[in-house]
């Protein structure tokens, strides 16, 4: 399966790549159909997306485009209706559930755009829960869970519930439950959305350190400032991948005094 350890992959080391490496997520043909009363949905349409191993991608494009469904088939929370996903070399459709599970929880961080913390845990809780999966020890779950929350400047708040907090603060939970476990994959849906400039700040640092150890990053932003964080962007609009180009490049042509224009602006 997947590295277990953090630090330089092979690649990397062997000097083979500037970053992306490998396929480790691939797309292919992927739409996903969403069925409710009369109405069919169609959320994402033949999307082909290869992502490689510790590459850092970020995801832009308008209400309802399909950024969130694309991040749930990612991790492994919902099927493609049509497609192959292949993620570290094995299609994805041939796991079983408690297999898809192992993976989710073991290598795969997730900060949901509606946070998703458990209402009856203490934010203490909810941030070590990922760790009690890996049969971890109550002495590291907890120096873990403290140093999450410090990361997000949520030490403090240990004992509240989520419901005691500011939507601000609940997403900076959120992320520190993501980032406790040193996840492989983080899935993180505009985890800087209900944040100031300084929180903000703070969480984009925190995963800038999880890419440069090794992970592999998918994050839904529409702060271009966030965006740059990224080794490219992905725009999406009506379900389609419409453009997906490396941030380098794009600095650099800003950089000789081309207006870069995205998609969202010429196709709305
Ligand atoms: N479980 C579901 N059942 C039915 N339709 C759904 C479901 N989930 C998403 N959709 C529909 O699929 C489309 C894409 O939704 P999605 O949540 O992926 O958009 P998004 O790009 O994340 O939007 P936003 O920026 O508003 O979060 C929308 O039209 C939405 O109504
Ligand atoms: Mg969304």
């Amino acid at each position: 399966m997947m590295r277990t350890t953090n630090g330089t992959s092979e690649e990397a080391m062997d000097g083979t790549s500037g970053g992306a490496t490998a396929a480790l997520i691939e797309l292919t043909g992927v739409s996903k159909i969403f069925h409710t009363d009369e109405i069919e949905t169609h959320a994402l349409r033949e999307v082909n997306l290869q992502i490689g191993e510790g590459e850092f991608l970020s995801i832009a494009g308008p209400s309802g485009c399909g950024k969130s469904t694309l991040l749930s088939l990612l991790g492994l929370l919902d099927s493609p209706t049509v497609g192959e996903y292949v993620l570290d070399g094995s299609p994805v459709s041939g796991l079983s559930g408690s297999q898809r599970a192992t993976i989710r929880n073991r290598h795969i961080g997730f900060v949901f755009q509606a946070f998703n913390l458990i209402g009856d845990l203490t934010v203490f809780e909810n941030v070590e829960l990922p760790l009690t999966y890996r049969g971890i020890s109550t002495a590291e779950r907890k120096e873990r869970a403290m140093k999450a929350l410090e990361r997000v400047d949520m030490p403090h708040r240990i004992n509240h519930y989520p419901s005691q907090l500011s939507g601000g603060q609940q997403q900076r939970v959120a992320v520190a439950r993501a980032v406790v476990g040193d996840p492989l994959i983080l899935l993180a849906d505009e985890p800087t959305g209900n944040l100031d400039s300084s929180n903000g700040e703070a969480v984009m640092n925190l995963l800038a350190e999880l890419h440069r150890d090794g992970a592999t990053i998918c994050m839904v932003t529409h702060d271009p400032r966030y965006a740059d964080f990224a080794d490219s962007t992905l725009h999406l609009f009506d379900g389609k991948i419409v453009d997906r180009r490396s941030n380098g490049a794009t600095r650099e042509l800003q950089a000789h005094g081309y207006e870069v224009v995205t998609p969202e602006r010429t196709l709305s």
